[in-house]
């Protein structure tokens, strides 16, 4: 567990030299990159400070991703020209590219992701810009991070959490069903955890806690059940066996079902590979000290539960919530907000998708926008 007290001196007790930030070279850690000494291109970055925010920008429709709530979550972080902010989530980018036509020449913008794929993506739209520091990182790791590469508190970080929707239309990472791919779901290629493991090993009760507590799904029971019958003859091992179980087990005559039956069990499985809960609640819990006072924590959500973890963090305790993945109590999510919190949370209760963005991208329907100043 993170020591406040120390990260605090750790991070704040670093002298900010604004001469020492700007000399280093980018960091960046993709397959295709070495992580030191990476050389901009560039030698001055262009000075731009476009208060523009665009959502249909051609990178983002290039790597097949729209940017959600991304005036709202510009806005929110309040872009200081010379600060230094952090995207905590890159995917396309779309975020990041609108931090970065906020800040000036002497900002800096840290742009993570524990998948290489959207580094990697980065380099080619980035081209160069010496503002932007690129690292594989996993976001539970953020302020360990900044305070080992000295690179102080930051000025805003942004969260938007879940998966892109490139990586969910890529069959070979298996995170849906519409078409088949091996039983895989890791964002992260290196970690060890398959989501062929879970469903060929798990224990029939723990099938059934996930779909419920992650994919909050009614049926829980019935499809562990069906799930550990069916593995015995045959593993399962691709997308499309798991998403016909679902359909059969789920089957119901009449009009067909508004989404499909799968669609809760296998976003129950992908979090559960990828420890989302369990990142999430760490990273909330630690990033307060990554941030300096008045600093501005903006966190995107599209699920219930991430939603009551962010509302329940910035209203908070201060205490670190229980991150025992799935066996959150759901009684403690609902606890009271204390007095003692580091946050002056945003009084509008929660920012959701405008009736236009929802019009041109109809899958940010169920994105919750909150933010804070740190304290
Ligand atoms: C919704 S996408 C971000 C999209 C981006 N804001 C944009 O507009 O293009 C979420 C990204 O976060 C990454 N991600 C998910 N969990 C993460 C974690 N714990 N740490 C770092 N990155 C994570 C995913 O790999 C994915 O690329």
């Amino acid at each position: 567990m993170v020591k406040g007290s120390q990260k605090i001196r750790g991070l704040r007790g670093k002298k900010q030299n604004p001469g020492q930030t700007e000399e280093k070279p980018p960091i960046v850690n993709s397959p295709n990159v070495k992580l030191s000494n990476v050389k901009s291109p560039i030698e001055k970055p262009p000075i731009v400070n476009s208060p523009i925010v665009k959502s249909d920008d051609q990178w983002s429709e290039a790597f097949g991703h729209q940017p959600v709530l991304l005036t709202e979550s510009i806005e929110a972080l309040a872009i200081k020209p010379d600060g230094f902010y952090v995207d905590a989530t890159l995917g396309g980018g779309g975020h990041s590219r609108a931090i970065l036509a906020a800040l000036g020449h002497k900002g800096r913008l840290l742009a993570i992701d524990v998948d290489p794929e959207p580094l990697a993506w980065a380099q080619k739209w980035a081209q160069g810009d010496s503002r932007l520091i690129l690292k594989r990182l996993n976001f539970r790791d953020l302020v360990a991070f900044l305070e080992r590469e000295g690179l102080g508190a930051a000025d805003g970080i942004l969260a938007d959490l879940g998966v892109s929707l490139r990586q969910l239309t890529d069959s070979s990472r298996g995170l849906s069903f519409a078409a088949d791919g091996p039983l895989d779901m890791r964002l992260d290629p290196e970690s060890n955890l398959k989501a062929m493991e879970i469903v060929n090993h798990w224990v029939e009760n723990e099938l059934k806690t996930i779909f419920w507590r992650l994919g909050e799904e009614r049926a829980a029971g019935r499809l562990a059940h069906q799930i550990v019958e069916l593995r015995e003859k045959e593993p399962f091992t691709s997308t499309a066996a798991l998403a016909e179980l679902a359909r059969r087990s789920l089957f119901r005559p009449g009009p067909p079902p508004r989404i499909h039956p799968a669609t809760r069990m296998f976003m129950a499985l992908r979090m559960a590979v990828n420890h989302e809960i369990e990142s999430l609640s760490k990273f909330l819990s630690d990033i307060r000290l990554g941030l300096k006072p008045g600093g501005r924590l903006v966190v995107i959500s599209f699920h219930s539960l991430e939603d009551r973890l962010v509302k329940q963090a910035l209203r908070g305790s201060g205490e670190e919530q229980d991150s025992s993945e799935l066996f959150i109590d759901p009684s403690s999510l609902k606890r009271p907000p204390e007095r003692n919190t580091p946050w002056r949370l945003h009084r509008k209760k929660v920012i959701r998708p405008s009736k236009e963005e929802l019009a041109l991208n109809p899958r940010a329907r169920s994105a919750k926008l909150r933010w804070a100043e740190a304290m």
